[in-house]
């Protein structure tokens, strides 16, 4: 039978139960390098957060794998099935919010989302992107930095708005553009600069060290400055 508790018993256990790790949703289409890298920070304890579920738009993206191996729930809405963008999005966000996440990552999601969507995460979505943001918004970054002859190129994590790849900055990670350089030496360096940042500024957030509010990123109390 159970017994009732007495306010001060309740608010006393209240006081000693442990916190919850933050829980992520990962929204994949591919590969899920990324997805792995965050999986492998929240083993080790680097990231204090849990990966409580991946949704990928690709029912063949490789990332589900991963997750599987991991033993995460998987969940695969196919855009291919809808046929406006809106329902998609829609049926996205209903399920998310069913998964009661703390943060929201997209790692290598390659639909763009609408703006009621990305307007009922703000705050809570990040993105990561392989370019120096806002430089290289949109897709083949690597292959146009290489083409404009620029010497530096990078990755960036921020926060999601409606706007593509616009959203506040919360991290950046440099690397020099070299003379031989080619995309796929570019993106296997961009890559490792990802690894490192995301689970970086996940952890931030997961942490309570930082929060998006009128549109500024605050890391500790501060405005984080690109
Ligand atoms: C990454 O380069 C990320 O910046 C971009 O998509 C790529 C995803 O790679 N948004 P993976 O699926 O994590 O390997």
């Amino acid at each position: 039978m159970c017994s009732a508790k007495s306010s001060k018993a309740i608010e006393a256990l209240s006081l000693v139960k442990p916190s919850e790790p933050c829980r992520l949703v990962v929204l994949i289409s591919g590969n899920g390098t990324n997805l792995q890298a965050i999986i492998d920070a929240c083993a080790a304890s680097t990231l204090p957060a849990k990966v409580a579920a991946v949704i990928s738009n690709e029912p063949a993206a490789y990332g589900l794998q991963r997750a599987r191996d991991a033993s995460i729930p998987t969940h695969v809405i196919d855009h291919r099935d809808f046929g406006r963008r809106t329902d998609f999005d829609e049926r996205l966000k209903g399920l998310i919010d069913t998964l009661e996440p703390g943060l929201v990552i997209l790692a290598g999601f390659m639909r763009i989302l609408g703006l009621d969507l990305t307007e009922h995460f703000l705050g809570r979505m990040m993105n990561i992107h392989p370019s120096l943001l806002p430089d290289y918004p949109g897709l083949n970054t690597h292959a146009r930095v290489l083409a404009d002859g620029v010497n530096e190129h990078g990755a960036t994590v921020h926060f999601v708005t409606p706007e593509l790849d616009a959203g506040p900055i919360i991290l950046q990670s440099r690397i020099p553009v070299q003379a031989d350089d080619t995309p796929s030496t570019l993106a296997e360096r961009v890559h490792q600069c990802e690894y490192e940042i995301y689970p970086r500024a996940i952890a931030w957030f997961a942490t309570e060290r930082l929060h998006l509010e009128a549109s500024i990123a605050y890391l500790d109390g501060a405005p984080i400055k690109a």
